[in-house]
């Protein structure tokens, strides 16, 4: 099996050359002084923030380092989470093995330089692991396989704290018997009789996902409806879901990208009409073929394309890029009862790396990373091609 996995790994590292002539050069950075990259956020359309072990990067879209800032923590705490909140302001979430999450302010200067703003602060009442920690306007969620719990941002001009709210998405509140076992969540916006509201995609391991309406109320989202997106009843075979990306969403139709871990069965993108919130129905339109690896981290878009991260236990990974007509949520259109299987139109490869840093950028290019601190930027080019 192994020895297939590093055959089909020189095969696709062969096959990348050919893409190779459409990257910039990589560029490599300081190792001990920013440490390993983690994990990105897209501060504007040419600036992204690049968590490392030891120092976030501001970089623009020619991967040139504007800024670089400490991180306040301990040897024993891990940096591994990177949001941003508003248009100045980013969050980095922290944490030690099963012991409170805390959260770091950054706050822009100017268009190239931030600063750490207020304190480190500590989510209340909250000391256990959690798979991620994440938030949206001034809503906060910790994440943790039997529950996500909403907490709220309060910022004053000098300072910011976080409170604790009512709201805990757990197996009581999705009305279900047996234990949840949720995996990663995902947002989009809509409007809905003139309220801006938000769709939440809580992504639970073997059901499929739980959606939640949210309506925003002083920058707050506030829960008030939910249902179930029963993948397991939908699908004969055994599925594993793993992390999701909503494609569009209106208050009744959503079109999700699903992530699995990998059991032979593909990642695969389906239409949810939420009929009540005892009723969803799924159609299934489209699949994601891939090499075999299981994908990796979350699913992210950018406009029509789809891009899947894929990692094999040696941590080699490949970035597939696919082209694929997903439809507007709303749209009225037949789907058909074998889904048709789309192959990725653009890949990069990465030698082993503990993480992955991977993002589309304007103009149909796309940044990921190799050997855990080099970044290169490359053109989509065959999808440029198909779309000539
Ligand atoms: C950022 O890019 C998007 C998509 O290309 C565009 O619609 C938007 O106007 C851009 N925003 C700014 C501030 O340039
Ligand atoms: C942005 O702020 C930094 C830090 O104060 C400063 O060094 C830099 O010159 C400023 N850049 C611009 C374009 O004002
Ligand atoms: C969290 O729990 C651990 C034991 O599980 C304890 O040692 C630690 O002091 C607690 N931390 C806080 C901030 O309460
Ligand atoms: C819960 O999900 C994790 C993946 O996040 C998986 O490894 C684990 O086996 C699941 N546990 C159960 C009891 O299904
Ligand atoms: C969704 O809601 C809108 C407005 O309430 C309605 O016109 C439309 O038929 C609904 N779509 C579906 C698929 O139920
Ligand atoms: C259904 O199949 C037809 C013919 O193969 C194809 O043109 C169409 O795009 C498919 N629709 C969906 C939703 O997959």
């Amino acid at each position: 099996m192994k020895i297939f996995y590093i055959l089909s790994f020189i095969v696709t590292l062969c096959k990348a050359q050919i893409n190779m002539a459409f990257c910039d050069d990589y560029i490599e950075y300081d190792v001990n002084y920013f440490g390993k990259f983690i994990s990105n956020a897209k501060l504007s359309n040419n600036t992204d923030a690049i968590l490392a072990e030891k120092r976030v990067l501001i970089i623009d879209d020619n991967l040139n380092v504007l800024s670089s800032l400490p991180i306040p923590k301990t040897q024993t705490h891990n940096c591994e989470w990177i949001f941003k909140q508003s248009s100045d302001t980013f969050f980095v979430g922290c944490q030690k093995n099963g012991e409170s999450p805390y959260l770091i302010a950054y706050k822009n200067i100017n268009q190239t330089h931030y600063q750490q703003f207020g304190d480190i602060v500590y989510f209340p009442n909250l000391n256990e692991t959690v798979i991620k920690v994440t938030g949206i306007l001034n809503t906060l969620f910790t994440i943790q396989s039997k529950k996500v719990t909403l907490f709220t941002l309060v910022i004053s001009v000098a300072d910011w704290s976080i409170k604790t709210t009512q709201n805990v998405l757990d197996k009581n509140y999705f009305a279900r018997t047996a234990e949840i076992n949720i995996t990663d969540i995902t947002l989009a916006p809509y409007i809905s009789d003139n309220l801006q509201q938000y769709k939440l995609i809580v992504v639970e391991y073997s059901l499929g996902a739980f959606w939640v309406d949210t309506v925003v109320k002083n920058n707050i989202l506030s829960p008030f409806r939910n249902g179930l997106i029963d993948l397991k009843k939908y699908f004969a075979s055994t599925r594993y879901y793993s992390s999701a990306v909503i494609h569009s969403t209106t208050y009744n139709v959503s079109q999700i990208v699903f992530t699995l871990f990998y059991n032979g069965n593909y990642d695969l993108s389906i239409k949810a009409v939420y009929v009540s919130t005892s009723t969803t129905n799924v159609m299934d339109n489209y699949l994601f073929s891939s090499n075999g690896w299981s994908s990796w981290n979350k699913p992210i878009l950018f406009g029509n394309l789809q891009g899947i991260l894929r990692r094999n236990t040696l941590k080699q990974s490949i970035f597939n890029v696919y082209n694929i007509q997903i439809p507007v949520a709303n749209a009225q259109y037949e789907s058909n009862l074998t889904a048709t299987v789309y192959d990725p139109v653009d890949t990069f490869t990465s030698p082993p790396q503990d993480f992955a840093i991977y993002y589309f950028n304007t103009g149909y290019r796309v940044v990921h990373s190799i050997e855990n601190n080099k970044l290169q930027s490359c053109d989509l080019y065959n999808y440029k091609l198909q779309m000539e």
